[in-house]
């Protein structure tokens, strides 16, 4: 059948190609459930966003049991774009959480209500236990200190778009590696592909989980622990600073031994190479010093504007009508 003039334009022909494509996975709860052609798949789309309103009569359950701005509004942003809906709660005040309501019946509820839940939990492995438990796919957008997959895409989105590439690259994961679970998954995502340096500054109290590093190390990453930020800035190509995560640790003693132990500055930003990019999943508190936003260096906020991008992307790639 003879196409259209519109549909031979070179920006439909791309999205032509790419909507007949799936995702390996129906939930997304781990960045490793991804195989690097699903990665690739969604950075394109992200890249490359669908006109088209594929949600369209669809409703998304943003299920938010813990804190969050970029994350939330990002997701809710997404739906809209697509044309859906979205229910659900942004912190639990308000909801019968608050009278004792399980986990279990909300999500059973819930799966009611949606075709797609994006679940935030303060509880490890909450996201995988939904997805086993619920008849619409769910989307993990942070599960306690363990993983945070969405944001890694966008991680990935913008250190391909600042690199070029997501091999052979040198990052310094900077800041609380121990409750971070921005790092965690990244690190994970970054075993996918060859020859990547990963540079482990953190405080004394505060390192990647042992097994983690392990795991990496079999999996070919090359791990180097240094002690501060001088000894790596000027090898890194990206450097990936990250908050204390003062709501996960046992005490305020815990905090306060951690407390001001690092801050990037201008100061560290010479000499290093041109293509380094700063990279941090926000909300920054002090870990980055304000006079570094300015600097070519610093990307951000940049990175955080394809977080609408990647989720939209994920979004129509696991709930989308694909029509
Ligand atoms: C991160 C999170 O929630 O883990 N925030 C986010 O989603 N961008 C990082 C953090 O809170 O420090």
């Amino acid at each position: 059948m003879p196409r259209s003039n519109v549909r031979n334009t070179p920006y439909r022909m791309k999205l032509t190609g790419s909507r007949s494509a799936k995702l390996s996975v129906k939930s997304l709860v781990s960045i490793l459930d991804l195989n690097e052609a699903d990665i690739d798949l969604l950075l394109r789309r992200a890249d490359a966003p669908s006109p088209h309103g594929s949600l369209q009569g669809k409703q998304v359950a943003l299920l938010f049991y813990e804190n969050s701005t970029r994350t939330y509004n990002s997701f809710q942003t997404a739906v809209h774009q697509l044309n859906g809906t979205v229910c659900g709660f942004s912190g639990v005040e308000g909801t019968s959480v608050l009278k004792g309501e399980s986990l279990h019946d909300t999500i059973k509820m819930f799966e009611n209500y949606a075709d797609l839940i994006v679940l935030r939990h303060p509880n490890d492995g909450a996201a995988r236990w939904a997805a086993d438990i619920s008849s619409v796919p769910v989307i993990n957008a942070g599960d306690g200190q363990n993983e945070h997959p969405t944001q890694t895409l966008l991680d990935l989105f913008a250190i391909k778009k600042t690199q070029g590439r997501l091999d052979n690259l040198k990052v310094a994961l900077v800041g609380d590696l121990k409750y971070g679970r921005t790092v965690r998954s990244l690190s994970q995502a970054l075993s996918l592909y060859p020859g990547n340096t990963l540079y482990l500054v953190n405080p004394p109290f505060l390192p990647l989980p042992e097994p983690l590093k392990q795991w990496l190390r079999e999996k070919g990453v090359k791990i180097e622990e240094r002690g501060s930020l001088e000894e790596v800035m000027s090898l890194a190509d990206i450097c990936y600073v990250t908050r204390i995560q003062k709501e996960r640790m046992s005490g305020v003693d815990e905090f306060l031994r951690v407390e001001d132990s690092y801050r990037l500055t201008r100061r560290h930003l010479t000499g290093v190479k041109a293509n380094l990019k700063v990279l941090h999943p926000l909300p920054r508190v002090k870990e980055i010093a304000v006079e570094v936003d300015s600097t070519p260096y610093a990307h951000y906020f940049a990175q955080a504007r394809g977080g609408v991008q990647v989720r939209r992307a994920l979004l129509e790639l696991i709930a989308g009508r694909g029509d």
